[in-house]
């Protein structure tokens, strides 16, 4: 191999090298802006996932006209200490279809603790029991309104 010839090689060579880290620069150069102008498109996969989880989130606790769809619960204060609290070993309709007063909620929250075992709900007790019976009264059933405006009368024997 003559001089001129290894000459013309590394040339050759040189010139391949420098096509290539050329293009590799335009190339990241390019791609660094594009990531600058819009990050998330390199992580769709990650997004996706985020998008999905948030609608299946909203879907989970929707409420409509009032009722807190999942469990059937009405909405007002203290509905997610119920919900996280009483509608995991039954259904919400156990809870809905009784109605008690305060002293035998309690009691039977006690009687859950005591043989269910459910566990010490601290400080959501109050919270839940309220929620209770202000949503879910008591009704009194069988129970005729009491008498007014009446005209008594003497029997004349
Ligand atoms: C650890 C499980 C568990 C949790 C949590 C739980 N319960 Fe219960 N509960 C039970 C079991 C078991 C029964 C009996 C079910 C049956 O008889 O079919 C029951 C029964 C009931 C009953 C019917 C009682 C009766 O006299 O028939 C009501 C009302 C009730 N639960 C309300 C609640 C409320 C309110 C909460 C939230 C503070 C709650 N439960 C949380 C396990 C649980």
């Amino acid at each position: 191999m003559s001089n001129e010839e290894i000459f013309k090689k590394y040339i050759k060579k040189l010139y391949w090298l420098t096509t290539i880290f050329s293009s590799l620069f335009i190339v990241t150069g390019g791609l660094l802006v594009f990531y600058s102008v819009n990050p998330s498109f390199f992580n769709f996969k990650k997004e996706t996932t985020v998008n999905t989880v948030s609608v299946e989130e909203d879907d989970y606790d929707k409420i409509e006209n009032g009722i807190h769809v999942r469990t059937g619960l009405i909405e007002a204060e203290g509905l997610t200490a119920v919900v996280n609290n009483c509608t995991n070993c039954h259904s919400a309709k156990l809870v809905i279809q009784n109605r008690m007063n305060k002293e035998r909620w309690n009691s039977t929250i006690r009687w859950m603790q005591e043989t269910q075992n459910l566990w010490d709900l601290g400080k959501n007790q109050e919270i839940i029991v309220n929620y209770l019976i202000t949503n879910y009264p008591p009704l009194e059933v069988g129970r005729r309104a009491t008498l007014s405006n009446i005209d008594w009368y003497e029997l004349n024997n």
